[in-house]
């Protein structure tokens, strides 16, 4: 079976509390249950990780990247400066598409930049839980 990796950054724990104007009411407890039920549905595996560490998320990445069929990543604010993260990403050389719950280039002008993007397939960024689905469906789908 194919595996995934699925990432989020900082401050995505806060999920269903933080700013529910932006990012719902819905907690990352909800956000993992979608991921997983998407994942069955297209037949991956998926290797889930939360951390406010860009260390720890590098760690992660490192260990459970080798090997995956490609990651889904949601950098939080660290797609906003992380070059680690990005040296990271672009080390792995697998397929990893950047999502976002908001839609970063409606909002402050510093979001709208995303360092670590440029070391993704693609970027799904608004669409809130769905981001996750289409982004999962491409890693699927992707050969
Ligand atoms: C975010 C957008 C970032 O700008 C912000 O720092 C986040 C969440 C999003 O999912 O919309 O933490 O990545």
């Amino acid at each position: 079976m194919r595996r995934v990796v699925v990432v989020n950054g900082p401050n995505l724990n806060l999920l269903g509390k933080r700013e529910p104007h932006i990012y719902g009411t819905r907690s990352l407890d909800d956000l993992n249950r979608f991921v997983n039920e998407t994942a069955k549905q297209l037949d991956l595996e998926v290797s889930a990780f939360h951390s406010n560490h860009e260390g720890e998320i590098i760690d992660f990445l490192q260990k459970q990247g080798p090997g995956s069929a490609g990651i889904v990543i949601n950098p939080g604010a660290f797609s906003h400066y992380s070059l680690a993260i990005y040296d990271c990403l672009q080390a792995l050389a697998l397929p990893v598409v950047e999502v976002h719950l908001s839609n970063i280039h409606a909002r402050e002008e510093y979001r709208s930049k995303s360092v670590t993007a440029r070391a993704a397939r693609g970027v799904i960024t608004g669409l809130g839980f769905k981001g996750y689905e289409l982004a999962l469906r491409y890693l699927a789908e992707e050969k």
